[in-house]
């Protein structure tokens, strides 16, 4: 029996003469092993929307899906654990897809290495700077390097690492590299596309991309799995919920302005107007920035800020009317009595 898919083709040489096919670029992409071509073969009668359909085949399609991803954080070890595996179409989605959730700032440090594949380099580029760890002479790098990489001001919000060279198939000493980096606070990526075919993966990253086309599965799909708290899909529901607050308050404020001019003194009115004018300007950028794809998580320090002053004007424009005229009604019986 063929080891993989494909071994027994046979392809045309310069010389013209039909010889065996050897492919020597499996660090690229592997073949598929039979097996897994027979249960992705024995599965496409059955490939139906997954999470998005009632149907009985969308059911066993979903549960399916559910189960490959317990399968890829079992083969993280990470069973019994808090991790989730995110399904993604490769390691370099899965990459940029942690870069994303980690919202970076332009001015946060990523430690990385010269010796990574652009995947591992490119997305902390665009979300912010990289510091890297040089080679030796060697190609290779001891643990020190990667220490006084880590040591030196900013503090990194990452280490960001290869599981093994994807040029000449090194294997840094990830164990002891990432008790370096977690003694220093530091949580660690391992880049495990070109180890998770072939060696356990790190039990202590905490962060692990790795792709299913270099690990004998046709057609492809890669992974990201780290802790739930950081990759689950942040409170977009809240983030709902929070813009309807801003639609309901700014219909109320702009209710109740009129009354809310009678009953203030024209000064006090004219300044909550213009503060309320302003936050609800600020919490309807806010409503920009979220609907451009940024969850709550991503959005900066001072739309937290603006949220806040919108909340504390709104409640002022609504409250100080109502105290106002309960106050008026009491010096009013106080004088009739
Ligand atoms: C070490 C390493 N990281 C990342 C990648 C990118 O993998 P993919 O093309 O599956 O996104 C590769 C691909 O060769 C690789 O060797």
């Amino acid at each position: 029996m063929n080891e993989l898919v494909g071994d027994d083709l046979t392809a045309p040489c310069v010389d013209g003469v039909e010889r065996r096919y050897l492919s020597l670029d499996a660090a690229a992409s592997t073949g598929a092993l039979p097996a897994v071509a027979a249960r992705v073969q024995e599965f496409l009668p059955w490939y139906s929307s997954i999470h998005r359909g009632a149907g009985w085949k969308s059911q066993l399609a979903t549960g399916a899906y559910e189960d490959a991803r317990s399968a890829f954080a079992a083969h993280a070890g990470r069973e019994g654990t808090d991790d989730i595996a995110i399904i993604c179409r490769n390691t370099t989605e899965a990459i940029n897809h942690l870069a994303y959730r980690l919202a970076l700032r332009p001015d946060d440090v990523v430690v990385t290495t010269v010796v990574e594949h652009h995947a591992n380099l490119l997305p902390w580029g665009r979300h912010a700077q990289r510091r890297y760890v040089e080679c030796d002479t060697t190609g290779t790098f001891e643990v020190d390097a990667v220490t006084s990489a880590l040591d030196r001001d900013p503090r990194p919000r990452l280490l960001a690492i290869t599981g093994a060279s994807n040029v000449t198939g090194w294997v840094p000493p990830l164990d002891e590299i990432i008790i370096a980096a977690h003694d220093r606070g530091v949580p660690v990526l391992v880049d495990a596309a070109q180890v998770a075919p072939h060696r356990p993966l790190p039990p202590d990253a905490d962060y692990l991309a790795w792709s299913g086309h270099k690990m004998y599965a046709p057609f492809g799909a890669g992974v990201l799995v780290g802790p739930r708290a950081v990759l689950e899909d942040m409170e977009i529901a809240s983030v709902t919920s929070f813009l309807w607050v801003v639609v309901i308050f700014t219909v109320l404020q702009s209710l109740f302005a009129p009354f809310l001019a009678k009953v203030t003194a024209r000064n006090a009115s004219a300044l909550l107007g213009a503060v309320g004018l302003l936050s609800t300007f600020l919490a309807l950028l806010i409503a920009a920035t979220v609907s451009d794809g940024l969850t709550i998580s991503g959005a900066s320090t001072w739309l937290y800020a603006s949220l806040i002053v919108w909340l504390v004007t709104m409640l002022a424009t609504l409250l100080i009317p109502l105290i106002l005229v309960k106050m008026g009604v009491q010096a009013a019986r106080d004088r009739r009595d």
